[in-house]
């Protein structure tokens, strides 16, 4: 019913676009026929080109039906060179999707190869494509994946997740290509109106390391899966996003300027660095307190006690960021709470100087939010209170996105009201 209602708001918002999706060969190609339903519900035309790894997952008829287009194999059929050579199949399309492409369609299209349909076309393509890989975690990992995946990003291509989870062949890890919904939003985001084009950001994602010795550290377990969704979604609004991270497992979102840091000072100077912005979204889990440095490893004895651990207080960066000579028109804070947690979120709004607040009832959900791929937050302003439900951290990043940007459309139409 979700995906139901989320494709019926999104009615005709690829009206008039054409979609060139290429299938490959991986299991994850039985969902590039929901996103075939979900393009042609939302106005858009497909052609697709399945190559003849994507023809063992899923069948040409059952693509062309979806479709309601012929579907293409075979570079040397003379009825796909006559009616729609390679050349006009890649050129007449808005946007190209390959949708799942599989570790070898990547190698073939980092390596400038045309050894079939699909590649020969990707070749002739004057386009850069929405790329959605989906393999399994090895494969994916494997530095020579990793060095085509950076190349295809140098040749101005996107490469859209892949996520984390549980794989067609029973192992676990990166490598699951991302949901029809999230592949549409980036088709969307990119076919579509930049609403925050010209816009800059600032986030903030992930935990920091603070160093008790030169090899231990405190830190936490923030994943960083909201802060870098948030930076995705901002981005894919058409935001100017520098995305200021902790260390974190997941990579980081492309096209967006990412700074790595570990430490809260050091996330601090980068997030000054960045300034001025429009946009600041602190959703780092930041150490509260880091202790005094050790230069050298503290050493175990067993004649003595152990050590303990002089703490200073961090610097609070949301807190400077909202109260910056250079502000940011909308500052957006996260906030865990126990207990009374409209009064708590609405004190923290007023005390950071922040203008939403987005908080987690941790005495539901617990520290179990860490690492997870769904979220429940409660969006507080200082004049309304909206309880989002659960949902996934890309749709709460979407959803704060869209309300980043009714804010600011808010502000500017007070501010010409005003002139
Ligand atoms: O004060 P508290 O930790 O509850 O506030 C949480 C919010 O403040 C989060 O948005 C977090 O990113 C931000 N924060 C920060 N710097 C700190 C502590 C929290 O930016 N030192």
């Amino acid at each position: 019913a979700g995906l139901f209602l989320y494709i019926e708001r999104m009615t005709k918002m690829l009206k008039d676009k054409s979609i060139l999706l290429v299938i490959s060969g991986g299991i994850a190609a039985y969902k590039s026929l929901e996103l075939i339903r979900v393009i042609k519900k939302a106005g858009g035309s497909v052609r697709c080109i399945l190559t003849k790894g994507g023809e063992q997952f899923v069948t040409p008829l059952s693509v062309s039906a979806l479709c309601e287009e012929e579907v293409y194999t075979d570079l040397r059929s003379l009825k796909d060179e006559t009616e729609m050579g390679h050349i006009r199949l890649s050129r007449e399309a808005d946007i190209i999707v390959i949708a799942p492409a599989t570790a070898n369609l990547i190698a073939q299209m980092a390596h400038g190869r045309a050894d079939d349909l699909a590649s020969t076309a990707l070749l002739a393509s004057d386009k850069p494509a929405l790329i959605a890989p989906a393999m399994n975690v090895r494969m994916w990992e494997n530095p020579a994946t990793q060095e085509n995946i950076t190349k295809l990003t140098e040749y101005g291509h996107t490469i859209i997740g892949p996520n984390e989870g549980d794989m067609a062949c029973g192992e676990y890890g990166m490598g699951r290509m991302l949901e029809p919904d999230e592949i549409f939003d980036a088709i969307v985001g990119t076919l579509g109106k930049k609403p925050l084009a010209g816009k800059t950001a600032i986030v903030t994602s992930g935990p920091t390391f603070e160093a008790i010795d030169p090899v231990r550290f405190i830190g936490n377990r923030s994943s960083g899966k909201q802060g870098h969704a948030i930076a995705a979604a901002l981005k894919l609004a058409g935001a100017d996003v520098t995305l200021v991270a902790g260390p974190v497992s997941i990579p980081a979102p492309a096209g967006v300027k990412t700074i790595n840091i570990e430490t809260a000072q050091q996330m601090l100077e980068a997030c000054e660095n960045a300034l001025p912005a429009d946009i600041a979204v602190c959703a780092a889990a930041v150490s509260d307190w880091a202790p005094k440095q050790h230069d050298q490893k503290i050493k175990k004895r067993d004649d003595t006690s152990p050590p303990s651990t002089e703490l200073n207080e961090n610097p609070d960066i949301l807190k400077t960021i909202a109260n910056h000579k250079n502000r940011p028109e909308i500052v957006v804070g996260f906030a865990a709470e126990t207990e009374n947690l409209e009064d708590n979120a609405k004190a923290k709004l007023s005390r950071k100087n922040c203008d939403i607040i987005l908080a987690n009832l941790v005495a539901q959900e617990g520290a179990e939010i860490f690492g997870k791929d769904q979220g429940h937050v409660y969006c507080i302003t200082p004049s309304s209170v909206d309880n989002w439900q659960p949902m996934s951290k890309s749709a709460i990043a979407k959803k704060l996105t869209d309300t980043i940007i009714n804010s600011l459309n808010n502000t500017e139409t007070l501010k010409s009201a005003a002139e």
